[in-house]
């Protein structure tokens, strides 16, 4: 029998033509190589004839980049930052795709993945936050890689290399005022920018090449331009206030350098106000916010609960647990625990408690914790879960609709614009009813 011709051999830096299907999580566009491996794309869109190069050629797949568009999809749209592209910055993958697109990709990405993960099957809406209409100007906080010579960037797509940048079209304004004042700083190798908009004093937290020696010894000079804000070095505060202050509602919120605080200027108080609709909390009840960073649901359960009522925030990172104190100074029913959220902590302290917050990190909460809240004999009648990563919420979610707990409201906001993520607050209802 005659044998098939050998396909040709894909390797690295090969250049392919290709049409391309739909987004998948993390990879780009889902195609076929020429030689039958899966194919993921980036820089494409959906449904595009392309011309990719390899980025990576593994024994089951290939990573390529659509270096020329052959036949262009009526979603793709001018990049609104000239760093976006192939081989160039790694920060904002969907920058070719128009909003609405995102917005509808990111939907179609989120069902896919809560069906084959934990067989939920629903329509989500992705829901657009106030503000940034052209998915620009809204992040308070912008982290660069900073080259020997002291010139800022940030890190290409899978490598260490720098792309260099005077701006960044996704900050805010006065983020990118503060970057593109700056004059060379040698000896830094990470800054991070934040500012919460006018009227808020900015933090420059700066980690330094020679790190802890540097502390000994004379401070580094300050870069021209760098004045009138907060400036922590190696995680010393060398000028001005440690900490950020945000307004969420009619609160103000302490946040240092180290302590998580969601970058969208919108998603504090967008997440707020879904988590407490999705707990809709009584007077008198028992809550617990589980990876609580510096008490932004506490505050407001603690405020909805009343003083017959309770909030206990558990927080693992000392830092942002004691901006919690801080924050929830005004408020005698709510307690900060600095403390690894683990299985044994939810048997001694969850139990009888009315309400739980959910918001873990990328990797989710894991089995261990699921299980244990699923083995509480008096659970919490509604769990609000946020998620920064549907794939590990989708997991979590499994152990918890498996045990008999019903998934109500599933909502996913757009918090991070030009990117594939995407976040979600969804509630459950214990067996024990609403
Ligand atoms: C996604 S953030 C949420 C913070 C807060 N709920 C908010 O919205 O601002 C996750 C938080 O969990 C904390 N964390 C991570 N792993 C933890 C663990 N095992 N136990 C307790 N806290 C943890 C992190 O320090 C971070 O503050």
């Amino acid at each position: 029998m005659d044998q098939a011709p050998a396909a040709e051999a894909i390797t690295d830096a090969a250049l392919f033509e290709l049409r391309v299907g739909a987004l998948a999580a993390g990879g780009g566009c889902v195609g076929r190589a020429p030689d039958g491996r899966v194919a993921f794309v980036r820089h494409a869109a959906p449904g595009e004839l392309v011309l990719a190069r390899v980025t990576q050629d593994s024994a089951h797949f290939v990573r390529a980049d659509a270096v020329q568009i052959l036949e262009t999809s009526p979603e793709r749209v001018t990049p609104a930052c000239p760093h976006a592209g192939p081989g160039r910055c790694g920060g904002c993958d969907w920058q070719h795709l128009s909003r609405k697109a995102q917005r509808h990709f990111k939907a179609e990405l989120l069902a896919t993945q809560l069906r084959r993960l934990a067989g939920i099957e629903r329509e989500p809406v992705v829901e657009e936050l106030p503000g940034a209409p052209d998915g620009l100007g809204w992040r308070t906080r912008v982290r660069f890689a900073v080259d020997r010579d002291g010139r800022i960037g940030f890190r290409r797509h899978r490598s260490h290399d720098i792309e260099l940048v005077e701006d960044c079209p996704v900050g805010l304004d006065e983020v990118r005022a503060i970057a593109s004042s700056l004059a060379r700083w040698r000896g830094a190798r990470e800054m991070e920018i934040t500012s919460l908009g006018p009227g808020s004093m900015p933090l420059v937290a700066v980690s330094t090449r020679d790190g802890a020696r540097r502390r000994s010894s004379n401070q580094p000079t300050l870069p021209v331009g760098l004045s009138g804000v907060g400036l922590v070095i190696d995680g010393r505060s060398v000028a001005g206030p440690d900490h950020v202050v945000a307004s969420v509602h009619h609160r103000r919120f302490r946040v240092s350098a180290g302590s998580f605080w969601q970058v969208h200027l919108a998603a504090p108080t967008t997440l707020v106000d879904a988590v407490i609709d999705a707990l809709g909390p009584r007077e008198g009840e028992r809550a617990v916010d589980l990876y609580a960073g510096v008490g932004l649901f506490t505050a407001f359960l603690a405020e909805a609960v009343g003083e017959r009522g309770s909030v206990l925030a558990v927080e693992q990172d000392r830092g942002a647990a004691s901006d919690a104190r801080a924050n929830l100074a005004d408020l005698p029913n709510a307690v900060v625990r600095s403390q690894r959220v683990d299985p044994y902590l939810l048997a001694e302290h969850l139990g009888g408690a009315d309400l739980l917050v959910l918001d873990p990190p990328r990797q989710g909460a894991g089995l261990a914790t699921m299980q244990a809240l699923c083995a509480l004999e008096a659970p919490p009648r509604r769990v609000a879960y946020v998620a920064c990563d549907p794939a590990s919420f989708a997991r979590d979610a499994r152990v918890l609709i498996d045990a008999g707990w019903r998934l109500g409201e599933l909502r996913a906001f757009d918090l991070f614009p030009m990117t594939e993520h995407v976040e979600l607050v969804a509630v459950f209802e214990s067996a024990r009813g609403t």
